[in-house]
């Protein structure tokens, strides 16, 4: 695909970004990585997209007090600036109201580290371990209202081993995640031409 046509993605975090670097440093025939958004000030993944030289904001939560709105009407004014075409949430760690996922309904994309509809929400590995799972792995799905729900544009799945705490798991799926999110990346960007 030339150059031309690649879909402008804003990729939103809140943490150390290592999903956002495996973007990155992924292939970008299909998508260029035009804007990061990190709702938590001092967000490694902010050096991460600055070495990169991709444009970076953070746009506090906090300074929004308890309007979510006013705080994705925020974020929503600084991507349609920055035409952008794709979100991508890597890490971030804000339910997004219906307002926000209406706005960008079918272009709004997350990865969630359990094997989906299995374990929305937090601590997925150590509900993994406690339910005495023997797979676990990651999603990557379409953002809809209810959290962690919406089509899945891949899964990848890993066996659980004997010893493994959630900290050991945590690291073997977010080596997953890393193989796992470019491609689906590109799959939302090819399905939008
Ligand atoms: C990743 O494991 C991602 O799947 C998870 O946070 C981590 C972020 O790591 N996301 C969620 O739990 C969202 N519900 P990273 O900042 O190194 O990419």
């Amino acid at each position: 695909m030339p150059i031309a046509t690649r879909r402008r993605v804003a990729v939103l975090i809140s943490g150390r970004g290592s999903n956002l670097r495996a973007l990155l440093e992924a292939k970008q025939d299909d998508y260029e990585i035009a804007l990061v958004i990190s709702n938590r000030p001092g967000a490694g993944g902010i050096e991460i997209a600055r070495a990169a030289g991709v444009e970076t904001l953070t746009i506090d939560h906090k300074s929004y007090g308890k309007n979510r709105e006013a705080f994705e009407r925020a974020m929503d004014a600084a991507l349609r600036e920055r035409n952008i075409e794709i979100v991508a949430l890597a890490g971030f760690m804000r339910v997004l109201t219906p307002y926000f996922v209406r706005a960008w309904e079918g272009k709004l994309i997350n990865i969630h580290p359990s094997l989906l509809p299995k374990y929305p929400g937090v601590d997925t590995h150590a509900r993994a371990l406690a339910a005495g799972d023997v797979m676990h792995g990651c999603t990557v799905h379409l953002v809809v209202e209810e959290v962690d729900a919406g089509e899945f544009l891949g899964q990848a799945r890993l066996a659980i081993l004997p010893g493994d705490t959630p900290e050991t798991l945590a690291a073997r799926v977010l080596e997953l995640e890393h193989s796992l999110y470019p491609p689906c990346l590109v799959r939302l960007a090819f399905s939008l031409r």
